[in-house]
């Protein structure tokens, strides 16, 4: 029997049928840098943001290691600035935004993304996109904390008047407070309310 994808692999199925090679993409939170080099390997230049010093690092390493530092851009900010960060020229030019929330792995599991700041940059994320772009949302419900940030996420959503496809993707194996993966992709039409 073949092995379910987990999250983050459907993450990166989902953006690798979605990215040309000349598109703009974000790493909302880069953490260890695998979304930041998945990213740089299919889009034109990645802007990359976290809060952690470690993970800049981290993520720095990787990009180097795998050749692609030309295209990758580091910010150690929170990417509730990601407006005021990125340069206005990219704006509305970006293809595809990531946020996989939570902790750094293999670090200190208090500081964990947190529900206003994520909301701002979920906000901000829908100004910066393309017409056709999309954000996927790696959410991780069973964390101290992840429960709030989840129900602010879910509520945000309900209230958005922005026109947005969402498609949410459970773990394959479900247990309470398993992470759950949201696809928002911007579209001319507005249906999704009755989807949450
Ligand atoms: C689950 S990890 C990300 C894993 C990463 N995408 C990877 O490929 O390794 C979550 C990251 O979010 C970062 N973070 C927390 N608050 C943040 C914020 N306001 N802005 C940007 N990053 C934040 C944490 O420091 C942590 O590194």
């Amino acid at each position: 029997m073949t092995k379910p994808l987990s999250l983050t692999q459907q993450v990166h199925q989902i953006i690798r049928a979605h990215l040309m090679p000349e598109d703009y993409a974000i790493d909302a939170t880069c953490g260890n840098g695998h979304d930041s080099v998945f990213l740089a390997r299919h889009a034109a230049h990645v802007f990359a943001f976290d809060i952690q010093k470690q993970a800049i690092e981290n993520t720095r390493k990787r990009i180097h290691d795998e050749g692609l530092t030309d295209k990758v851009s580091l910010y150690c900010t929170g990417h509730q600035h990601l407006a005021e960060t990125v340069p206005s020229q990219f704006h509305q030019r970006i293809k595809a935004i990531t946020f996989n929330l939570g902790y750094l792995p293999g670090s200190d599991k208090r500081i964990i993304t947190q529900a206003e700041s994520t909301l701002k940059a979920l906000h901000a994320s829908l100004q910066l996109l393309a017409p056709t772009g999309l954000i996927t949302l790696l959410i991780y419900p069973g964390h101290s904390g992840g429960d709030t940030e989840y129900h602010s996420i879910q509520h945000w959503l309900s209230q958005s008047s922005d026109p947005l496809q969402i498609d949410v993707i459970e773990s394959a194996r479900i247990r309470p407070g398993s992470p759950l993966l949201y696809v928002l992709q911007k579209t001319r039409f507005n249906n999704t309310l009755d989807r949450l």
